[in-house]
């Protein structure tokens, strides 16, 4: 079997096309495991993990930990709010008196852009990104490609428009970096206040044009308004953000032809997106969630293979 060019999960920037083909191909066996009545195998069964969130999750957090424990690994749960942090203690010192303990991997979630390549860099561990601020989301792009690749049979000269919030989103930087390495062609869509200027030297296309962007493309990711990353005010309000930038009933009625729809979650119902929408036969979001835990299994499987024993 072949493996990553990477020891780490640091970000899409890093893979390589053959690394993204090859976790996509892992992660088809792994859907068939999941199908199965007893959806675990011993494959990591003297591996232990530990998932240090930093921040709030539902989807990654318990994707992770399904993972984890599918491939028969011993997990740890680290919570930031019940931990020493509040005494001061560093990530550093908090990630190596957890690694004594005979831990064999870090699944890291924090708030600063890059803590995952700095623990890599200080660590003896494999690290696994699942989020650094507003930097990158490697996992949600790699099963959010994934689940185009499932639907579409090919994610190559498929017109993916990315909605929202670029500036503070991770999963948007991920995402484009991913698609593009796949062979996408990739649009952005956004209030000018939330789109930055590096996107065209990322070779996307940038438009502030919902009604024509929909028209546009194959496949839309709508993506969730970052409040709690703003520290200023980007647009007006909810209201008008929903008015120029939410995909609603009305904008899908003007296309005829079938587009999928996607969502990383948590959904801001009623702002970006309507229920009416998103919870139509067009969206895949739940395909989204159901393709997390097959992906993360075999990125999980492909990287204990790189831990170092002592
Ligand atoms: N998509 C995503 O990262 O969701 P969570 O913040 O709930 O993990």
């Amino acid at each position: 079997m072949k493996n990553l060019s990477v020891n780490h999960l640091l970000g899409i920037k890093h893979l390589k096309k053959d690394d993204i083909n090859l976790i996509f191909h892992l992660a088809d066996s792994f859907k068939e495991v999941l199908a199965r009545p007893i959806k675990k195998v011993p494959t990591l069964r003297d591996v232990t993990i530990a998932n240090l969130f930093f921040e709030s999750s539902t989807r990654t957090r318990i994707s992770f930990e399904l993972a984890e424990k599918r491939l028969s690994a011993d997990v740890i749960n680290f919570s930031a709010s019940t931990s020493s942090l509040s005494k001061g203690e560093s990530l550093i010192d908090t990630a190596n008196n957890i690694l004594a303990m005979k831990v064999d991997m870090i699944v890291l979630r924090h708030p600063y852009p890059g803590a995952a390549e700095f623990l890599s860099n200080n660590v003896n561990s494999v690290i696994i990104n699942a989020g650094d601020g507003s930097h990158e989301h490697p996992t949600q792009a790699l099963l959010d490609t994934y689940s185009i690749q499932e639907k579409l049979g090919t994610v190559k000269n498929k017109n993916v428009l990315i909605v929202g919030d670029i500036k503070h989103s991770r999963v948007a930087l991920s995402n484009i970096f991913c698609l593009k390495k796949m062979g996408a062609n990739v649009r952005v869509c956004g209030p000018s206040t939330l789109l930055p200027k590096y996107l065209n030297a990322l070779g996307v296309e940038v438009s502030y044009d919902l009604h024509e962007s929909i028209k546009w493309c194959d496949v839309a990711n709508i993506l969730r308004i970052q409040l709690e990353r703003q520290k200023i005010k980007f647009f007006p309000s909810n209201r008008e953000y929903a008015m120029l930038f939410g995909l609603n009933e009305d904008i899908l009625k003007t296309i005829n032809k079938d587009i999928i729809l996607m969502h990383p979650g948590p959904i801001n119902r009623g702002v970006e997106v309507t229920t009416g929408v998103i919870d139509s036969n067009k969206s895949i979001v739940l395909d989204q969630v159901e393709n997390g835990v097959a992906i993360r299994m075999a990125i999980l499987y492909l990287l204990a293979s790189k831990i170092k024993r002592l």
